[in-house]
This record gives C-alpha cells, sequence and structure tokens, in this order.
C-alpha cells in the first residue's frame, strides 16, 4: 500500500506486521536515547484540520525519534482560515516536497481526497467518523503487551466489549475492523441513536444493555460521547448516561479481576468512565495506550516511507 487510509485496506497479516515492527520501537522509546536515523533528511507534515493532543504529538515524536525533519500545520492558523480548499491545500502542501503527510480531518473521506491528489505517502490521523487507524493499532499492540502474548500473536477469542458513541466514533470503526481481523469477540453497545444501523454486518454483537455487554469481556474499552458531530440524535443527559451505560467504580467492581479498562483519550471523567477506573494502577491501560501511539506511528511512518527510500519490506501492493 501506498498510503494508510484505514484499516478497512489491510489483511490480518499487515496489520500482525505493523504491530510486529512497532515492537523494536516500543523498546528503544524505554530507553534514555530514544533516537534512530532511518528517516534522516526526510520531511514529514503533519496537517491538522481538528483538534487532536496525542495523535498530533505522538506523530511529532515518532518521526523526529526516527530522525526525520516534522513540521506541522494547524488549520486554526492556516489559509484554510482565509477559505483555501482542501484540494489547494493539499495540492500546496504536495509542492513542498514532503515525503510524507498526516491529515486529521472532520469529515469522513477527506484523508482519501488528499491521498489521491499528492505524490507522497498519507496517514490517516483520524477522519470525521470513518477511521482512525494508528488508534486501532496502537490499542491492539497494547492488548498484546497487557496480556504478555509474543511478536506474532494474534487476539484470537479475546472478548472485547466496546461502549459509547459508536455511531460517531472512527476509532470504534477501525478498532472493529482490527479486532475481528485478529480474531477477537467484539460486542458493542451504545444508546439506540448512537448505535450504525449497518452494525450487524461488521461482524459483532450490538447491545443496548451495558449490564448484559459486560458479561465475559476480557476487556472494556471506553469511548466518549462526540456532540462536535451530533445533529438531533436523542441521547440521555449526562447523569442519564453515566448511570446506563459509563463505567462506572460500581460497575468495574462487579467485573471478574481480570478485565481490562482502555479509553482512546480525551475522558470525559465521570460520564463515560469513573476516575477511580480510569486511573486504576493495574487494570487501566489508558496510558499504555499513549506509550503504544508512539511506537506505532514510528512504524507506520517507518513503514509507509520504504518504498521512496528503496527500503524493502512492506507488501507493495499499489492502492488504499
Ligand atoms: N485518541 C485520540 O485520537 O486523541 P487525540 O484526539 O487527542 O489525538
Amino acid at each position: 500500500h501506498r498510503h494508510l487510509t484505514g484499516i478497512a485496506h489491510l489483511a490480518r497479516h499487515e496489520i500482525l506486521y505493523l504491530l510486529d515492527e512497532a515492537e523494536q520501537w516500543l523498546a528503544l522509546n524505554r530507553q534514555r536515547h530514544k533516537r534512530a536515523e532511518v528517516l534522516s533528511g526526510l520531511t514529514i507534515i503533519n496537517a491538522f484540520f481538528e483538534n487532536s493532543t496525542r495523535t498530533l504529538l505522538s506523530f511529532e515524536i515518532a518521526g523526529k525519534r526516527l530522525g526525520a525533519d516534522v513540521v506541522n500545520m494547524h488549520a486554526a492558523t492556516s489559509s484554510v482560515k482565509k477559505g483555501e480548499t482542501l484540494i489547494d491545500t493539499a495540492m500546496t502542501l504536495n509542492a513542498m516536497r514532503a515525503d510524507a503527510i498526516v491529515i486529521r480531518h472532520a469529515s469522513s473521506g477527506a484523508v482519501q481526497l488528499i491521498a489521491d491528489k499528492v505524490d507522497c505517502p498519507v496517514l490517516n490521523a483520524g477522519d470525521g467518523s470513518h477511521e482512525h487507524p494508528t488508534q486501532a493499532l496502537l490499542d491492539a499492540l497494547t492488548i498484546r503487551h497487557a496480556l504478555g502474548l509474543a511478536p506474532g500473536s494474534d487476539l484470537n477469542g479475546l472478548r472485547v466489549t466496546i461502549c459509547g458513541d459508536i455511531l460517531h466514533s472512527r476509532v470504534a470503526r477501525s478498532n472493529i475492523l482490527s479486532l475481528t481481523a485478529l480474531g477477537a469477540v467484539v460486542t458493542v453497545c451504545a444508546p439506540p441513536a448512537l448505535m450504525p444501523a449497518e452494525i450487524a454486518a461488521m461482524g459483532v454483537t450490538p447491545s443496548h444493555d451495558f449490564d448484559a455487554a459486560l458479561q465475559g469481556a476480557d476487556v472494556v474499552m471506553m469511548l466518549r460521547l462526540q456532540q462536535e458531530r451530533m445533529s438531533g440524535q436523542f441521547i440521555p443527559s449526562p447523569r442519564e448516561y453515566r448511570h446506563l451505560y459509563g463505567l462506572t467504580l460500581d460497575r468495574f467492581g462487579k467485573l471478574a479481576p481480570h478485565v481490562l479498562v482502555m479509553h482512546p483519550g480525551p475522558m470525559n471523567r465521570g460520564i463515560e468512565i469513573d476516575s477511580q477506573v480510569a486511573d486504576h494502577p493495574a487494570r487501566s491501560l489508558v496510558t499504555r495506550q499513549v506509550e503504544s501511539g508512539v511506537a506505532i506511528r514510528m512504524a507506520c511512518l517507518d513503514v509507509l516511507t520504504r518504498r521512496a527510500r528503496g527500503v524493502p519490506g512492506w507488501t507493495g501492493s499499489e492502492g488504499a
């Protein structure tokens, strides 16, 4: 593949390849001197048309730890504010001869639009409600490490419950694709208005009853309500939502002692997750997810730029 626009374009062995590649960077990042020079001389542009803390910073750190020159374009301070179109912005970035462009955008499909216009690899850092592929990859890597699984391992038979705003969540979509490809058994839980109509076709079990959806889970992934993407859907009030769908300390206390808790962030503490759960030292993987994020993004930047660098090791097929 030339680009990384979504997990939907990746085969199971390609997902595992990226996870395995990230292992070396996870190890490097735990050292004092976290530096390799594999991308020395390359220029990476992070073009973020929507807010981000984790994804933007971890892509920047990932590029710098691999020796690349990294520049960030924030839409709020760019000529997008003067009315420049997405295509014109893409052509402008392309003319600067970037070696990779990382895009976050509020519109589903915007990343593919840019990928079709530029000469270098494009990596999707989250587009609307569509996909957030590096989030799903970092989540799989985090689970694999938390369970002590060796490189090359998939997640066969692992029972994962994803709860929250499934309808608007690119994290849910990419994770459903990735987790099912790796053999996990996925249950998704949301209020009726926040469950996609096509969910049954995605190979997961839908539920509107969080307590039932938690039965038998090994991993619980909590998502926030994405108010910025809601247009008139009826959702419960924050208090009702916490009561029905929140991973409260009370619900957490009833789970089996091995159950692990994840959240991609940003968290709305006290709504979808209680602080005592989010900060649980042994069972919450939230900060380990962030750590995995840097390693995964290093792997993706390395692998996606290999063709241009004349380095073998990726599937090489065009498209996506
Ligand atoms: N998980 C995630 O994408 O976080 P940011 O929006 O802070 O990048």
